[in-house]
């Protein structure tokens, strides 16, 4: 069997937001605990849509200090940059001559994320759950903490990696680089878990919250001070009626089931118990008891980040050594895909 490894990543596009940080950061530092984990901060993604470059090198170390000031000890496990390490952009190269023109032409990212004028979307963007294939697999990950927009992407990459044990199985038996009777690649696991993997916008129930949505003011920044956080929630769209007692009273109402979750994540519980405390409550009750505790949880985070982001060549030699660590893991196991493949 493959040993238990997580890998997961946040792209530096801008604004990290309550979304990411609810539905993957806090969770990566769980994972801590149990797994050896790589985080990465994946800029080669960012640049799928044109990102304008001192605020690219600015917002690389915004997600570092991000990770670090949430939790994760970059010594324990590891956190880096992508670009930094040349087996992702090496891997996805193969992974485009597997995985199929069909399987990518079904993802709805792509669909959202170009819109409309989609000739003119860059062939990056098309690309991108193959560039994510490559940095799970290239250090054979068996597990991976996202939320649930990228469960798509993670079928994809379960494709790609039964397709290229198929495709070289008899190479791989030759070179004896299988793992037991599993190929060479593992399939990795989505960890799509807790009450906030889907975090929406706090104006329209029907979309995510997300930093590619610029003209979306409602979001809540990990940055945002304790004012503009409180001011978010009290302006949150929601319905008239009260909270309901149980699980089964959120349906139907996607906004009021929101702010359930983000405040359920926020305490580490299930929304059971959220609504346990506050069944029967109004929002004029629940907003601000859901303001203060964003601002409890949010603005010890945004203090570290801004004592990190203060010394940035800390913060280069923290992704430096980070690097180092990733290609000791990567370059053999890419090493042996070229070997695998006759390169
Ligand atoms: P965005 O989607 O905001 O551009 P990324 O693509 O960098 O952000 O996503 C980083 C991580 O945050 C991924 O694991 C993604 O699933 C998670 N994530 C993004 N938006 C949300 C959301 N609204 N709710 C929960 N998780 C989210
Ligand atoms: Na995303």
């Amino acid at each position: 069997a493959f040993q238990p490894r997580v890998f997961s990543g946040v792209q530096p596009t801008g604004n990290l937001h309550l979304g990411n940080y609810l539905g993957a950061i806090v969770r990566f530092v769980e994972m801590q605990k149990t797994h050896d984990c790589i985080y990465c901060v994946v800029d080669l993604h960012a640049i799928t849509v044109w990102q304008d470059p001192a605020a690219l090198r600015t917002q690389i170390r915004e997600v570092t200090a991000a990770f670090l000031a949430a939790g994760i000890d970059p010594e324990a496990h590891i956190v880096f940059n992508q670009s930094q390490v040349s087996a992702h952009a090496e891997l996805a190269w193969i992974f485009n001559c597997v995985a199929r023109l069909g399987w990518l032409n079904r993802m709805t990212q792509f669909k959202e994320k170009a819109g409309k004028d989609r000739e003119n979307a860059s062939v990056g963007l098309y690309a991108y759950p193959n560039l994510m294939s490559a940095d799970i697999l290239a250090y054979r990950a068996t597990h991976v903490p996202v939320g649930e927009d990228q469960k798509q992407h993670l079928e994809l990459a379960r494709d790609t990696a039964a397709k290229f044990n198929h495709d070289f199985a008899d190479s791989i038996a030759a070179l004896g680089l299988g793992v037991g009777d599993d190929g060479f690649f593992p399939q990795p696991e989505p960890l799509i878990q807790g009450p906030a993997t889907r975090v929406m916008s706090l104006r329209d129930g029907s979309k995510k919250m997300s930093k590619s949505d610029p003209s979306d003011n409602s979001r809540i920044n990990l940055t945002d001070d304790a004012d503009a956080i409180a001011q978010k929630i009290r302006r949150a769209k929601t319905d008239p009626e009260p909270l309901p007692s149980e699980l089964d009273g959120l349906k139907g109402r996607p906004e009021a089931d929101n702010l359930v979750g983000i405040y359920a994540a926020l305490i580490g519980k299930p929304k059971a118990d959220v609504l346990a405390e506050f069944g029967g409550a109004q929002f004029s009750v629940f907003k601000p008891a859901l303001a203060d505790l964003a601002v409890d949880r949010l603005a010890p985070v945004a203090g570290k980040m801004r004592e990190l982001l203060a010394d940035p060549a800390h913060i280069d030699a923290v992704l430096g050594r980070g690097a180092e660590r990733a290609r000791a893991i990567a370059a053999p196991i890419l090493a042996d895909v070229k070997d695998i493949v006759g390169l």
